[in-house]
């Protein structure tokens, strides 16, 4: 793969350079609530503005449909990337149209502009070739040059991100140099004991990489939404909660594995339930009580771990030399429910194993609960694409800037 700085190096000045970034952010109207994932594109940006280069800056927001639909747009994106840089950042309100060429042609050396977000084309998530190759034509006619650098698309096969940068020059942002080395470290001669904190909300999200750890950690940690699912299969009731009735066999087979395996499979002990969904806009007191994991009453809703989990995971990490954690341990964005999360990077900040968090929503979890980044080893911008590289899948945009 080729770095940045190499592609500086053969000279980038004057030249048009698109750089694929992952914008995807969470917003609430139009303003970021975690602006980690433009953060880390920023270096990247500034290396090619102090070479001269033209840039524009390219992503995905949310799961448009294929169309332009204003929820989505990267404007807001735009104008922080703008203030992080101290520099005008150009917007066009479109992808690969009218505006997004003037945006383009204006632009003078070392300024920048961001395009409108990719998936208002239905060419950038087309699973047709031809479509996809379409769209990805009339963006290399806004460039001369390719950086990739938003790691958390590259898991995808999108026109952007794959096809792409077959069309051009091409070479990988500091970022996805940095990502990819730090997910080496738990592949490849990963210091033990090992420990896997899962979360979030789907099983069914996380079915390959529980598979490639089984053979793999020394400790597996459950929590979140998916937790109850695994409490199910071992024949507890889980009331109202998250469960995924038609992945109780996969689960009951990872768990028979695990014991096979001597790999430790911790569930929680106790968990925090309500009868009703928390308003997280409100964010008002709600009615709430910690009960046994094994004691679930009917109707109502487990929301996060209790305190005896939050002990017991707290100790189960306390010796760790790695650490991966991906997902949250409950609703964290409701003060009443996130106690188990906050407990789990607190313990990543105690231990003086090296820890990596990746996804979105726990990387956001843990900045929203005010940790500081710095007390891990790796906050990584990528939730599907570190899940999917642990996996050991090939990556279509890696591979993509392999060549
Ligand atoms: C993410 O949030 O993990 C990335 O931005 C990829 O988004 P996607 O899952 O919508 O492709």
């Amino acid at each position: 793969m080729k770095t940045i700085d190499e592609l500086i190096a053969e000279g980038v000045t004057g030249k048009r350079v698109f750089v694929r970034a992952d914008l995807n952010v969470p917003l609430s109207g139009t303003t970021i609530t975690d602006d980690g994932r433009i953060r880390a594109v920023q270096p990247t940006v500034e290396k090619l503005v102090a070479a001269g280069a033209r840039v524009v800056v390219a992503s995905h927001l949310g799961r448009p449909k294929g169309a332009p639909d204003p929820a989505f747009s990267l404007a807001p994106a735009a104008a922080r990337l703008g203030e992080l840089i101290g520099a005008d950042v150009a917007f066009a309100t479109d992808t690969v149209g009218e505006s997004a060429r003037a945006t383009v042609a204006a632009l003078g050396n070392g300024e920048v502009a961001v395009i409108e977000n990719l998936r208002f084309n239905p060419g950038e998530t087309s699973k047709d070739d031809a479509e996809r190759g379409a769209f990805a034509d009339q963006l290399a006619e806004l460039a001369d040059l390719y950086v990739g650098d938003g790691f958390g698309a590259v898991h995808r096969k999108h026109a952007s991100v794959f096809d792409l940068p077959a069309r051009l020059p091409h070479a990988a942002g500091d970022l996805i140099a940095t990502e990819v080395g730090v997910l080496k470290k738990l592949t490849e001669n990963v210091a033990r004991p090992y420990v896997v904190v899962l979360g979030g909300s789907k099983v069914s999200d996380k079915l390959g990489v529980i598979d490639h750890l089984l053979e793999r950690a020394d400790r597996i940690l459950i929590g979140g939404g998916m937790a109850y699912t695994f409490l199910k299969a071992q024949g507890h009731e889980v009331g109202s909660s998250l469960l995924q009735e038609d992945q109780i066999p996969a689960v009951l087979e990872y768990l028979r594995r695990a014991e096979d395996k001597g790999v430790e499979f911790v569930l929680p002990v106790d968990v925090v339930v309500s009868e009703q969904f928390p308003d997280l806009k409100a964010k008002a007191p709600t009615e709430h009580r910690t009960v046994p994991a094994d004691a679930m009453p009917a109707g109502f809703i487990g929301l996060d771990n209790g305190p005896e989990t939050n002990k017991l995971y707290a100790s189960k990490l306390a010796d760790a030399a790695t650490v991966f954690w991906n997902g949250p341990m409950g609703v964290f964005e409701h003060p009443d429910y996130a106690e188990g999360t906050r407990a789990v990077a607190q313990a990543l900040v105690d231990s003086s194993g090296f820890s990596v968090v990746g996804g979105g929503d726990s990387a956001a979890a843990v900045r929203t609960l005010g940790f500081d980044e710095n007390a891990f080893g790796h906050i990584s911008t990528g939730g599907g694409a570190s899940l999917e590289y642990l996996e050991g899948k090939t990556l279509p945009g890696l591979a993509a800037l392999e060549d």
